[in-house]
Order: C-alpha cells, then sequence, then structure tokens
C-alpha cells in the first residue's frame, strides 16, 4: 500500500475516500486529515505531518465551497483555495509527493455549448471560481509532480448538496422552483473517490490537468426530477430560468466537462450520470438524515 495524505477529509468527498477504503478493507492505510486536525493554511502544523509521514501521495480535497458566501467572504475563499493550496504543493515539492489537487467545472465561463476538454482555457465568472483556478496555478507553479482533477456537481449522503436540499424540500412538501438553463454533468462524490483509490493503489494516476465527470449532460431541472422520481418522493418542481433566481456569484450557463481523457489514459469505466445517482440513492447514509 502507498502512503497516502488526504487533507480536507471532513467534507463529501473525504467522507467518500473514506467509506470507500473501509469497503475495499483498506480502513486506516491511508492518512485522512480533517479541518479541524490540521488546517492546509497552517505551514507549520502540515510541515510536522510531512516529516512525519513522508506521503507518496498528497490529495487535496480541503477548500472553500460555498460558491455564493464566496461573494462576501473573498479574502477567506483566497486564503483556503489559493495559500491553501500552495502551501500544500511547496510540501509536495519538498518531499517529492505526487500532488492531487482537486478542482471544479466553475474555472469556465460557460460560453461553449460543448463538453470542456482539459485544453480549454479557464475563465473564471465568480468569486470561487476564480480563486480555485488561482489554486491551480499556484499548484502548477510549486509542484513537479502533480495532478489537477476537475470534477464538477458533487453530491453524496454527507453535508450539503443538491440532491440532500431536493429530497428534503421534497419530503416538506414544499414546491421548488429550479433552472432549467443551467447545463452540467453531476458526479458523485463516491464515483470520485473510487477512481482515486483506483487509480492510486493501482499507481495509475496521470501527471497534468484531468476532467472527471460522469456520463450524460442534464439541467439542475431535470436533476431535480430525476432525484426526486428515483427517491419515490412527490413534488411540484417548476422550471425558471437563471434570472429568476438571483444570485450574488454568476453561474457558467454551460460547465459540462469532458471525462474523455480520464478514461483514455487510466481505463475507467465511468457510467451515466442517472446510474451513479441510484447507486448513492440506494445507500442507507442518504436517508439518514433527511
Ligand atoms: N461540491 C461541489 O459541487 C464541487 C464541484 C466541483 C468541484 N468541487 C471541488 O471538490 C473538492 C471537494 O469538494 P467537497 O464537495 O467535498 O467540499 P466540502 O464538502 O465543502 O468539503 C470541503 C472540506 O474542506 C475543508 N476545509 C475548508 N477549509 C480548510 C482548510 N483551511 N484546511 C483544511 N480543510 C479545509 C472543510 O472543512 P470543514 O469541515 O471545517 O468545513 C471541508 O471538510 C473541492 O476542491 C471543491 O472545490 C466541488
Amino acid at each position: 500500500m502507498k502512503t497516502v495524505l488526504v487533507l480536507g477529509s471532513g467534507g463529501q468527498l473525504g467522507m467518500s475516500i473514506s467509506k470507500v477504503l473501509c469497503e475495499k478493507g483498506y480502513k486506516n492505510k491511508w492518512l485522512l486529515f480533517s479541518r479541524k486536525e490540521v488546517d492546509i493554511t497552517d505551514p507549520e502544523k502540515l510541515k510536522m505531518i510531512f516529516e512525519q509521514a513522508k506521503p507518496e501521495v498528497v490529495v487535496n480535497c480541503g477548500a472553500y465551497t460555498n460558491v455564493e458566501k464566496a461573494e462576501d467572504e473573498r479574502s477567506e475563499a483566497f486564503r483556503v483555495n489559493v495559500q491553501g493550496t500552495e502551501i500544500v504543493a511547496r510540501l509536495c515539492q519538498q518531499y517529492g509527493s505526487h500532488f492531487i489537487h482537486i478542482s471544479t467545472d466553475y474555472v469556465f465561463d460557460g460560453r461553449k455549448n460543448v463538453p470542456y476538454e482539459e485544453t480549454d482555457v479557464p475563465n473564471p465568472i465568480n468569486w470561487y471560481g476564480y480563486t480555485k483556478w488561482a489554486g491551480e496555478r499556484v499548484a502548477i507553479n510549486n509542484a513537479e509532480n502533480l495532478t489537477i482533477l476537475r470534477v464538477s456537481g458533487l453530491y453524496s449522503p454527507w453535508r450539503k448538496n443538491f440532491v440532500k436540499t431536493m429530497i428534503n424540500l421534497a419530503i416538506k412538501r414544499r414546491e421548488m422552483r429550479v433552472v432549467y438553463d443551467q447545463i452540467h454533468c453531476p458526479v458523485s462524490a463516491l464515483f470520485v473517490a473510487n477512481e482515486l483509490v483506483r487509480t492510486i493503489e493501482n499507481d495509475i494516476v496521470p501527471r497534468g490537468i484531468y476532467h472527471l465527470t460522469n456520463d450524460g449532460i442534464t439541467s439542475w431541472y431535470d436533476f431535480a426530477r430525476k432525484i426526486i422520481e428515483l427517491s419515490g418522493l412527490r413534488a411540484n418542481i417548476v422550471p425558471i430560468r437563471t434570472h429568476e433566481f438571483p444570485t450574488k456569484a454568476k453561474r457558467p450557463a454551460y460547465s459540462v466537462l469532458s471525462n474523455r481523457k480520464w478514461k483514455e489514459t487510466t481505463g475507467a469505466k465511468t457510467i451515466h450520470w442517472e446510474e451513479d445517482l441510484y447507486n448513492v440513492l440506494r445507500m442507507p447514509e442518504m436517508w439518514e438524515n433527511v
């Protein structure tokens, strides 16, 4: 087994990695640290961990992820997503660790209407997206042995996410107004975690920028309908346009990522987003805190 350090492990992706490791009987084999245990903006504490663990691979799941709040908390989002990433990248360089940094479809402006390739130039349209893109740049500038993995529309049984919000609204029998003019491809954090564990343990994580999502595309409206249908719930879901639901942060109208390069390079068997959703909705954990 490799010495793998996971930072920011208390979030959706970190919890999903923990779940996948348990399922595979690898519990306690990887070193998982939540923000409480180590803050990625704390260089001294992080250095101590690197010094003790001498990790071969470091996965950074830690991030400021609240897209809307980031517009108001600009310096905090920058501190975590850019300065924190730089600290981790420098330590990876110093200790010869392979740095796997998680990024987002929100680095793109959404003006395309075919899936974004890794060669497309980012042009973020909100502060969260800007900090994630700047985080990619500092990772590239400071760590030679690097993989940037962009994912989109993450959901899981843990933390706050779109799937759980829709289920909760349906249970409370509230009417839902959901935008139909923002197109993306959701992926479960479990699917991403499985891919991370598979490729890290088989030593086949490619270096460079990669996009990892499911197959197919959807609007948030159609995604919401499928969540409710597969959950066996009933709800009145009203399709609306983005301008009818004003937010501080602009969202890309189209942020589908092409997973072609990841599939070709790692041999991944991606599935349709509906199948991924079906699998996650069958997990007992999904229904524990609704
Ligand atoms: N969620 C999405 O839809 C989405 C879409 C595309 C890309 N991504 C990217 O995917 C990655 C994982 O996202 P996620 O959905 O798992 O996010 P999440 O559930 O919000 O988890 C993020 C984790 O980072 C931790 N964190 C925040 N500041 C930190 C710091 N200074 N030091 C250490 N840890 C810190 C948080 O700690 P607390 O537990 O204390 O809050 C939380 O546990 C992120 O890079 C995100 O940008 C997410």
